[in-house]
């Protein structure tokens, strides 16, 4: 019988999109949602790549007696996929006990439900937010975490502890993937990311400046200490990214985990500034872009790009994607909307 796994958030972005491949993997999925951030009309576009859609139930995380009746129906899961949370850095600043209540809470009802139902296997969604301006690169798993500069970012670090206390306390193994920055969408253009509003990241920022919903796209600081002055990220394709979650659950049901709770890099290992990202997405999608330079952003850091070394050897997973790959699914998805 296949094992079946929860995904929670599991309309939003990267829950989408991992949906779909434990779905091409043989895995039944249950996919639960509160639609906070996502449309229910992801699944269509799940169903149109695999032929099905995921079972799905719309539940607020947050609300304990709601997740409690939830998996008191439903107690039978291999592993769960907890994406589920709030990730805009601007917002979380301005309202922080929304992140908190929400980011947390919804963490503590899932892992309450965990002991409580015997479900033994968590992936979590961190993100390499946690290690802030990292004193050395490439960012290995052992740099040190540095205080987090939004509260979205002090929910990764806190989220973290609770499942490490959580871990010692029952019976239940986790994986943290530490993500760097997910860009892409899915090859069938089908799935991607929806950003709400005006979008905060950069490449939906792009794809929406380049189809003409907005006039410009604002370079943020051309002072940074990096060859083009423009900030590094590690910029790695959706896809790339769930596949690293199917890695993380096959080693967990299959019980291959060597610590109960283990954490992995999730990124190419290559480091691109925003002018690289600019000139790629122009040279692969023949198009020019209009952007100007402005100020720095607050909070941003100048350079990151993960060690991915221990994800490779201890997942046996590595990104595959090119950035030419990445850029040209986000246009062909943002032109997808279009239509
Ligand atoms: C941020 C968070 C990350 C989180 C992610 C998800 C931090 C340090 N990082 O990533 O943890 O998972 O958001 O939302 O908290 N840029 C522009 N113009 C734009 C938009 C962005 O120049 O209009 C630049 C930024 O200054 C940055 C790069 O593009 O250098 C990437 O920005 P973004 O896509 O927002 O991701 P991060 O800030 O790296």
């Amino acid at each position: 019988m296949s094992k079946k796994i929860l995904v929670t958030g599991g309309t939003g972005y990267i829950g989408s999109h991992t949906t779909v491949e434990l779905l091409k993997s043989g895995y039944q999925v249950v996919a639960i949602d509160n639609l906070s951030n996502s449309k229910i009309e992801v699944l269509d576009g799940i169903k149109k790549i695999v032929g099905t859609a995921p079972e799905f139930h719309n539940v607020d995380l947050a609300d304990k007696l709601a997740t409690a009746l939830f998996f008191d129906k439903q107690p039978n899961f291999d592993a769960i996929i907890h994406f589920a949370a709030y990730k805009a850095v601007g917002e979380s600043v301005a309202n922080p006990l929304m992140y908190y209540e929400n980011n947390l809470s919804s963490l503590v009802n899932v892992l309450t439900a965990m002991a409580k139902h015997k479900i033994k296997n968590i992936v979590f969604s961190s993100s390499c937010t946690v290690y802030g301006q990292p004193d050395t690169l490439p960012v290995t798993e052992l740099s040190p975490l540095k205080k987090a500069d939004s509260p979205y970012g002090n929910t990764k670090q806190i989220a973290e502890d609770i499942i490490a206390d959580s871990v010692r306390a029952f019976d239940i193994k986790a994986i943290a993937l530490r993500y760097f920055n997910p860009i892409g969408a899915h090859a069938s253009a089908q799935i991607g990311e929806l950003p709400n509003g005006t979008p905060n990241n950069l490449v939906p920022f792009i794809t929406q400046t380049a189809i003409g919903i907005r006039q410009e796209l604002s370079v943020f600081g051309k002072d940074y200490n990096t060859e083009d002055g423009t900030a590094i990220r590690d910029y790695i394709h959706v896809c790339d990214l769930a596949d690293a979650h199917i890695a993380a659950v096959n080693r967990l049901t299959e019980n291959k985990t060597k610590h109960n709770f283990e954490i992995f890099n999730i990124g190419t290992g290559k480091g691109n500034s925003v002018l690289d990202i600019i000139k790629t997405f122009e040279q692969v999608n023949h198009l020019k872009l209009n952007y100007k330079i402005v100020d720095r952003r607050a909070g941003d850091i100048e350079k990151v790009w993960a060690d991915t070394t221990f994800a490779n050897q201890e997942l046996g997973w590595t990104s595959n994607r090119t950035l030419e790959e990445s850029l040209k699914s986000a246009w062909d998805w943002e032109k997808h909307l279009d239509t």
